[in-house]
């Protein structure tokens, strides 16, 4: 059964009701899925500890929606189809059926292992389809998936397996992306050098040579061989752990935010079904990876839920050119396509021409997430892909919403180039000031909040439960801060301006300035650094770095490469700064705080409005950063 919103006016009506009586109104939806169990209470909050529960006391298993609940209806439809990296390799289609035999011969074998309920499983895997079969095998038995993004590079991922306390790795032996061959289980073998796990087990997807231990490392193919697929799932309480996915923010370190079971689950399909309007037999992609969090619940379990066919998509959009995208749409005949601006920005760049040639009339709807989409890019996109004729969905959410917040629903919701419009319903928004006022009416412009839970929000931080009060919701009372700032126009719309908060958004990915710096002064030459984001055309904000180093006998140029190294290894390649000026100070104010403000106007190149400089220590010091600008 479906809950698609058909008009604005339904959107509407829906939308006032979600509001007046949400738990009403969430309860209805729930009542669409498979529960084990009827939940006893709709909801329980609090915005203080935070806690927040959803479905409370309902038992039942996510992927037995995805699987038991359509088998008898859905079982030949595919589920997802599978386009590899190299064009002239043969796509996979795999029905749910198949799906549903690959997740429960996949789910014994991980019992088999001694993985258990409760227990955490890092997957570290490249876009293949066996990655989805992997998170789905673990919420079948009660595991708790944490996806590390697999140009994530070895010390990140060490981190992670200490943080969450992984008892299992699932891993391929390599990754093709482009005309590139990653060696994965390499970065693996490294990370666990320092954080060990009990068993790893590797997908084959290169067949390029890897060091195999012993009694922890196994094959994917040889652990499922001849196992059977009749898996029982496992009954979940509606708020267990399905699973931690590590983000960034205005601290060093990355945090596991904590999604559970039931409310993720009824929130990414209702969301998924409503933003896109699917329809059975329509062909949906999204393109991002699932090593971030619109892979999980916008190539996974939002549209498996819905019984939708997910494309996913193993390469990069400029291999072996530019027109790959296109030749995807027109092979697959995509109804439904989801990207981000940076892709968007960075195709633009090769003109219309590698669009030439391809038949792109079965795109229906045009989706963007991930950073603001600048008019120029929205515009782009809604004539040459969109042809004049495909809404353009810019949805706006987080990792920690869990789902779609504020978008337009495809057809249905008038757009504006560069405005998320309006937010999904049960979602009750607030623009605040600095002073956490609430600012009422239309023409206003502040810091984006939300005063109301929804079903998928985060519900903790992984085993630091004040991290996630302090971060989300110590800055304003009773409200969750997204970070964001946002104005609301005359007409109610919403728009998205950027992090307020010392978080970047390079090409969509997000990166906390500490943490670049963290990496930065790893260098046995930093001293100290400061990180600051800039516009960029391609990434949006691009990375520009300001180190204060010792240059022994090192050249600039010599010094610039190994610290960019030195990220690259820490983090992995999306984090190595775009710009690196060697400084011999940084404007501080007396009491010793970077003046951040100053570094960003230098970075935008914005110097004829640097501010008021009299509070700092030093103001020479800004002079001789300006006259080195990269
Ligand atoms: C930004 C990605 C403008 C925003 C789903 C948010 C956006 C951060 C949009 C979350 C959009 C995401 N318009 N900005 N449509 N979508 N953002 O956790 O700054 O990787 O806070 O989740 O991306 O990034 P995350």
């Amino acid at each position: 059964m479906s809950d698609r919103l058909h008009t604005l006016s339904g959107y509407l009506y829906e939308y006032q009701k979600s509001i007046a009586q949400p738990e009403e109104f969430w309860a209805r939806i729930a009542d669409s899925f498979f529960w084990r169990k009827r939940w006893n209470k709709t909801l329980k909050w609090n915005f203080q500890d935070p806690d927040v529960r959803w479905f409370e006391g309902g038992k039942l298993n996510i992927t037995e929606n995805i699987f038991e609940k359509q088998l008898f209806t859905l079982g030949d439809t595919p589920a997802i189809i599978w386009e590899p990296n190299d064009p002239n390799e043969a796509s996979r289609t795999i029905t749910y059926r198949e799906l549903y035999e690959e997740v429960g011969k996949f789910a014994n074998a991980l019992k088999a292992k001694g993985i258990q309920k409760g227990d955490r499983v890092i997957i570290y895997m490249p876009m293949v389809p066996e990655a989805a079969v992997a998170m789905l095998a673990c919420a079948r038995i009660g595991a708790v998936h944490s996806v590390v993004f697999a140009g994530f590079s070895s010390t990140s991922l060490a981190d992670r397996i200490i943080d969450c306390k992984a008892k299992a790795v699932l891993t391929s032996d390599g990754n093709y992306r482009g005309n590139k061959k990653i060696a994965v289980k390499a970065v693996v073998d490294e990370a666990l050098e320092k954080a060990p796990v009990e068993t790893v087990i590797v997908y084959q997807r290169t067949g390029q040579e890897v060091v195999m231990a012993p009694g922890r490392d196994f094959w994917w193919h040889e652990v499922i061989a001849g196992v059977s697929s009749a898996n029982k799932a496992e009954v979940m309480d509606a708020e267990d752990m399905l699973f931690i996915l590590y983000t960034s923010g205005s601290t060093g370190k990355p945090k596991g935010v904590v999604h559970t079971t039931a409310g993720y689950m009824v929130y990414t399909k209702y969301s998924f079904e409503n933003v896109f309007q699917y329809s059975p037999g329509d062909i949906y992609w999204c393109t991002a990876d699932i090593g971030w969090i619109t892979g999980h619940s916008y190539i996974v379990y939002g549209p498996l839920l819905a019984g939708a066919t997910t494309l996913m998509f193993e390469g990069v959009p400029t291999y072996p050119d530019a027109g790959r995208f296109w030749a995807i749409v027109e092979k697959h005949k995509v109804n439904q396509f989801y990207t981000a601006p940076t892709a968007i920005r960075a195709l633009q760049a090769f003109g219309t021409e590698p669009i030439e040639g391809y038949d792109l009339s079965s795109l229906k709807v045009l989706g963007s997430v991930g950073e603001p989409i600048n008019e120029e890019a929205w515009h782009w996109y809604h004539t040459h892909i969109g042809k004049g004729k495909c809404p353009i969905v810019d949805t706006w959410w987080q990792t920690e919403t869990g789902g779609i917040m504020v978008s337009p629903l495809a057809g249905i919701t008038p757009t504006k180039p560069a405005y998320a419009t309006l937010p999904l319903p049960g979602i009750q928004l607030c623009i605040v000031d600095s002073e956490g006022n609430e600012l009422t009416g239309n023409g206003v412009e502040g810091n984006l909040c939300v005063k109301f839970p929804w079903p998928s929000m985060i519900r903790t931080t992984y085993g630091d439960h004040e991290r996630c009060r302090q971060t989300y919701f110590s800055t304003y009372k009773n409200m969750y801060f997204t970070g964001d700032g946002v104005k609301r126009d005359h007409d109610g719309y919403y728009r998205i301006l950027g992090r307020v908060d010392d978080v970047i958004n390079v090409s969509g990915h997000r990166m906390g300035t500490a943490e670049v710096e963290n990496a930065i002064n790893e260098h046995p030459l930093v001293i100290e650094s400061a990180v600051v984001g800039y516009p960029h055309e391609v990434k949006g904000q691009g990375i520009y770095a300001y180190v204060i180093c010792d240059m022994k006998n090192r050249t600039e140029d010599n010094l610039v490469n190994e610290i960019k190294d030195t990220v690259s290894k820490i983090i992995g390649p999306i984090a190595k700064p775009d710009k690196i000026q060697i400084v011999p100070g940084l404007p501080k104010t007396r009491s010793g705080k970077i003046m951040r403000r100053i570094l960003r106007k230098v970075a935008e190149g914005a110097l004829d409005s640097m501010g008021d400089t009299s509070t700092l220590l030093d103001p020479e010091v800004v002079e001789k950063i300006i006259e080195g600008r990269k």
